[in-house]
């Protein structure tokens, strides 16, 4: 990140059900920042459901657009943006993302996500639209580990969501120091 940004951005990366939208909101209302969701920015954009371009247009369009997305927010300052699942996996879309802006990852279990992704039925995650999503969970989550694992880890297990926002205005605040 250069050192001439004045409000970095804060980039929230992590699995599905960790609480990205969550703990951004309420991340962005401490700082005074903008919120930006960039799945809900598909969806507004597109005027289709993440479900809907996925099964109609393909997971290459819908991962086209999220790179669009990536790379004119990164251009900009004063966000948190919680992006979807698999953004910040991208090398591309992590080098835009994260040249204005710090990046956190929230870490939670498969159980906890499981439990978390049951309690919001109106989103559709089409990449668990199966018969046994708890193992397409365990078995996504195995092969994206490393890439999560480049960024710095919050573990949500057991912290309210406003308790997650104190560690990381704390973190935020100690480095601006
Ligand atoms: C995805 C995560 C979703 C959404 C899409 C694909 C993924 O976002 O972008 O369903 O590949 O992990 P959330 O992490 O906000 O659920």
């Amino acid at each position: 990140m250069k050192d001439d940004i004045t409000r970095p951005n804060i980039i929230i990366t992590g699995f599905m059900g960790t609480g990205k939208t969550t703990l951004g909101k309420r991340l962005a209302a401490a700082l005074g920042y903008e919120f930006v969701d960039t799945d809900e920015l598909i969806v507004a954009r597109s005027g289709r459901t993440v479900e809907e371009i996925f099964h109609e247009q393909g997971e290459a369009v819908f991962r086209e657009m999220e790179s669009a997305i990536a790379k004119e927010l990164g251009e900009k300052e004063g966000l948190v943006i919680s992006t979807g699942g698999r953004t910040m996996l991208d090398p591309t879309n992590a080098a835009a993302l994260s040249k204005k802006g710090r990046v956190f990852c929230l870490v939670a279990r498969p159980e906890e996500i499981m439990e978390r992704l049951s309690q919001d039925p109106d989103v559709c995650r089409p990449l668990l639209d199966g018969p046994n999503p708890m193992e397409r969970i365990v078995e996504l989550l195995r092969e994206r580990q490393e890439g999560y694992a480049r960024f710095p880890q919050l573990v949500t297990s057991g912290k309210s969501p406003d308790e997650l926002v104190d560690i990381l205005l704390e973190i935020i605040q100690q480095d601006s120091a």
